[in-house]
C-alpha cells in the first residue's frame, strides 16, 4: 500500500508530514486508489462525468441550467445530524453540556474501528482547501481526505480548493487534518449504490489537536468539513484562544442614497433567513439604496487597529436552502444560479430543469421528486426535500461586495440576532448595551427547521445561532463575547470610533390564522435602515423593559401600505408571554451551570424586575 501511494505523489506536494499522514490514513481505510486533487477544471469535469456514470448525479438541461447537476441523496442522509456530532475535548467540562462529548482516547478507538477498511473499493481523494482568501494572514488551511467525489466537487465551490494551497503550505505549514468516509466499503465486484452512506454516523471534533473525523454521511455540513466543522467548531475554539470570533453569521453592506456605507453581521439559526437577508434587494420606495453581500453563513471577526471589529467570510460559495427561493423572494439568488450549480435533493422537470416548493406559485404537473419518484401535485408530499440545497460560487452573485475577498475584512457597525418565532419576540429590538445584547443573543429561541435531523417547529434555545456549532463550553463562549465587548469598549473609547450595537429581529410572527404578518425579504430593508440610523444616533426609539423599539412612525414606510394595525401585530410585546419567555431562559442557564457568567444571571433578574415594574405602572 505504502509503495503505491509514494509513487503517485504529485510534485506540487512537498510536505513530508502531510504525506506521512495521508499514508497513515490510507493504511487504515484501505482505499483502492489515492487521488491528489488539484482543483483544475478538467479534474472537476472528470469527477462530474464519473458521478453521472454511476448515477450519483444527473446532468441538467445544458440550455436552461448550463454546467449544472442534480444529486439525490439517500432519504436517510438529508441534513446535519446534531445527535451524532461530538466535541471531544480532553475534559467533558470544556465541551460543555450543550455538546455531545466522549473522551478523545475512547472516541479514537471507536473511530479507528469504523474507519478500518471503510474506503475499500473506493478512491480516497486528498482535498487541499483554504478557509479565507488563499495565503492571507487570516486564512486557515485544511486537508480533507474523503471517499466521496460529491464532497470534492462541492468543496471546490465552497472553499478555495486546489493545488495552490500546497504553495502556501510549503514543506511544513500548518493544516487542519479532516478525515471523511461515507462508510460504505465495496467488496470485490460489488455494485455501488447511487448515494453510499452508513446508518452509523459520527461527526467528531478534537478542538485541542484541531482534527476533524466524519463517518457515515455524505451530506452538507456533515461532510463538507471546511464549513461547519472547521470554520465554526474548530475555529470558534481557535478564536477563544486567540481573541477573535467565529460566528454563524451573514455579512452585508448597506449603502444609503447619501453614499455612506455600513456593514452588519447577522446570526439567524439554520434555515432562518441568512442567505436571503445577505442578498436582499431594497423594495420600491428605497431607490438609491444598495445592499451588497460579503457572506451568507459564516463570519470570522477580529478586532482591528482602530478599535472596530472587522469581519471576513471564510467561504467561497453558498450552500443555500432551495425551497422558498424565488424571483419574488430572492432575485439575486436566482441570478446567482445561472450556471455551474450543484443541486441536492430538489425536484426535476421532464425537460431536465429543477423545481422546488416556492420557486413558482403553481407546481409543474409532472416532476421527479427528490426521492427519484414520479410526482404530481396530488401526491401530497413535498417534491423537493425541505432541506434541499444549491451549491454555487459566491463570485457569481450579482450583489457580491467589492471587498468580499479583502483579507482585512469589513468593519461591523451592528450585530443582528434573529430567531423564527410565531409569537412573543417583536420585529426589532435594540439592546440597551453590550451586556444586554449578549444576554439577548445568548437566550435567543427559535423553532427548529429541516436543516437538522429531528423534530421540527419546536422552540429551542439557540444561543447566538451557535448551539450546533460552538466548539467549546457555551458558558465560556458567552464569557468570550463579554470579554470582546470590554476590549472593544476600551479600544473604541481610545480611537473615537463607535462601539457596534446589538439588535434582535423576528421576521416570523404569525397571526391568528397562522400566516406570517411581516412580508419579510426585501421589506426587511426598512428594519435595517432603522438599525443603521440607531447606530448613527439619528432616529427615535421607544424604551421598553426589553429594549429600545421603533414606534410606527420611526420606520420608513415609503412604497408600502403596511398599516399601523399590522405593525402592532409584529411589534406587540405581551407581558405574560415575556414572563414565560424569561422563565424558559432559566432552563438554558441551569443546563450551562457553573460556567454561566454571573452578569448574565444578574441581567436576567433586572429584566424580570423591569417587566414587573412596567406591569404595575400600566395597571396603576
Ligand atoms: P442555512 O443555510 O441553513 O444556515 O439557512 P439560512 O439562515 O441561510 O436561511 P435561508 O435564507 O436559506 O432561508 C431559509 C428559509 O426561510 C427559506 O425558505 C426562505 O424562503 C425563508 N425566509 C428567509 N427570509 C425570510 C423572511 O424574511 N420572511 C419569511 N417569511 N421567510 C423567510
Ligand atoms: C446549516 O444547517 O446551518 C447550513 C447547512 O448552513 S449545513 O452545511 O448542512 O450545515
Ligand atoms: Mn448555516
Amino acid at each position: 500500500m505504502t509503495q503505491v501511494i509514494a509513487s503517485n505523489i504529485p510534485t506540487f506536494v512537498r510536505h513530508p508530514k502531510l504525506i506521512a499522514w495521508v499514508e497513515q490514513i490510507a493504511a487504515l481505510t484501505q482505499p483502492d486508489r489515492i487521488e491528489w486533487v488539484d482543483g483544475s477544471e478538467e479534474e472537476n469535469q472528470r469527477l462530474l462525468d464519473l458521478m453521472v456514470s454511476t448515477g450519483m448525479m444527473t446532468k441538467l438541461n445544458e440550455e436552461k441550467r448550463p454546467g449544472s447537476y442534480l444529486a439525490l441523496s439517500s432519504p436517510s442522509d438529508v441534513a446535519r445530524v446534531e445527535e451524532r456530532t461530538y466535541i471531544c475535548s480532553e475534559t467533558k467540562e470544556d465541551a460543555g453540556s450543550t455538546n455531545n462529548w466522549a473522551a478523545p482516547a475512547e472516541m479514537r478507538e471507536t473511530l479507528n474501528g469504523l474507519f478500518a477498511g471503510s474506503m475499500r473499493g473506493r478512491t480516497m481523494y486528498v482535498v487541499p482547501f483554504s478557509m479565507g482568501p488563499l495565503g492571507s494572514h487570516i486564512a486557515h488551511i485544511g486537508i480533507e481526505l474523503t471517499d466521496s467525489p460529491y464532497v470534492v466537487v462541492n468543496m471546490r465551490i465552497m472553499a478555495r480548493m486546489g493545488k495552490e494551497v500546497y504553495d502556501v503550505l510549503g514543506t511544513d505549514g500548518e493544516y487542519v487534518p479532516c478525515v471523511h468516509s461515507v462508510g460504505a466499503p465495496l467488496a470485490d465486484g460489488q455494485e455501488d449504490v447511487k448515494w453510499p452512506c452508513n446508518d452509523t454516523k459520527y461527526i467528531v471534533h478534537y478542538p485541542e489537536t484541531r482534527e476533524i473525523w466524519s463517518f457515515g454521511s455524505g451530506y452538507g455540513g456533515n461532510a463538507l468539513l471546511g464549513k461547519k466543522c472547521l470554520a465554526l467548531r474548530i475555529a470558534s475554539a481557535m478564536g477563544r484562544d486567540q481573541g477573535w470570533l467565529a460566528e454563524h453569521m451573514l455579512i452585508l453592506g448597506l449603502t444609503s442614497p447619501r453614499g455612506d456605507k455600513h456593514y452588519v453581521a447577522a446570526a439567524f439559526p439554520s434555515a432562518c433567513g441568512k442567505t436571503n437577508f445577505a442578498m436582499l434587494i431594497p423594495p420600491a420606495g428605497f431607490e438609491g439604496w444598495k445592499i451588497e453581500t460579503v457572506g451568507d453563513d459564516i463570519a470570522w471577526l477580529k478586532p482591528g487597529a482602530d478599535g472596530r471589529l472587522y469581519a471576513i467570510n471564510p467561504e467561497a460559495g453558498f450552500f443555500g436552502v432551495a425551497p422558498g427561493t424565488s424571483e419574488k423572494t430572492n432575485p439575486n439568488c436566482l441570478a446567482t444560479l445561472y450556471k455551474n450549480v450543484i443541486y441536492t435533493n430538489v425536484a426535476q422537470t421532464a425537460d431536465g430543469d429543477v423545481w422546488w416548493e416556492g420557486l413558482s406559485k403553481e407546481a409543474p404537473a409532472n416532476l421527479t421528486d427528490w426521492k427519484g419518484e414520479a410526482w404530481t401535485p396530488e401526491k401530497g408530499t413535498p417534491a423537493a426535500h425541505p432541506n434541499s440545497r444549491f451549491t454555487v460560487a459566491a463570485s457569481q452573485c450579482p450583489s457580491i461586495d467589492a471587498d468580499w475577498e479583502n483579507p482585512v475584512g469589513v468593519p461591523i457597525s451592528a450585530f443582528i440576532f434573529g430567531g423564527r418565532r410565531a409569537d412573543t419576540v417583536p420585529l426589532v429590538t435594540e439592546a440597551f448595551d453590550w451586556v444586554d445584547g449578549v444576554y439577548k443573543a445568548a437566550t435567543m429561541g427559535s423553532e427548529t427547521t429541516a436543516a437538522a435531523v429531528g423534530q421540527q417547529g419546536v422552540v429551542r434555545r439557540d444561543p447566538f445561532a451557535m448551539l450546533p456549532f460552538c466548539g467549546y463550553n457555551m458558558g465560556d463562549y458567552f464569557q468570550h463575547w463579554l470579554n470582546i465587548g470590554e476590549k472593544l469598549q476600551a479600544a473604541t473609547a481610545a480611537s473615537g470610533e463607535k462601539m457596534p450595537k446589538i439588535f434582535n429581529v423576528n421576521w416570523f410572527r404569525r397571526d391568528a390564522n397562522g400566516d406570517f404578518v411581516w412580508p419579510g425579504f426585501g421589506q426587511n430593508t426598512r428594519v435595517l435602515e432603522w438599525i443603521i440610523d440607531r447606530c448613527e444616533g439619528r432616529i427615535h426609539a421607544e424604551e421598553t423593559p426589553m429594549g429600545f423599539v421603533p414606534a410606527y412612525e420611526d420606520l420608513n414606510w415609503t412604497g408600502t401600505n403596511f398599516s399601523r394595525e399590522e405593525f402592532d401585530l409584529v411589534a406587540a410585546q405581551d407581558h405574560d408571554q415575556w414572563v414565560t419567555e424569561l422563565e424558559s431562559h432559566e432552563e438554558l442557564f441551569a443546563k450551562i451551570g457553573t460556567h454561566l457568567p454571573q452578569v448574565l444571571r444578574d441581567r436576567k433578574a433586572q429584566l424580570v424586575a423591569a417587566l414587573h415594574k412596567a406591569k404595575q405602572e400600566a395597571s396603576a
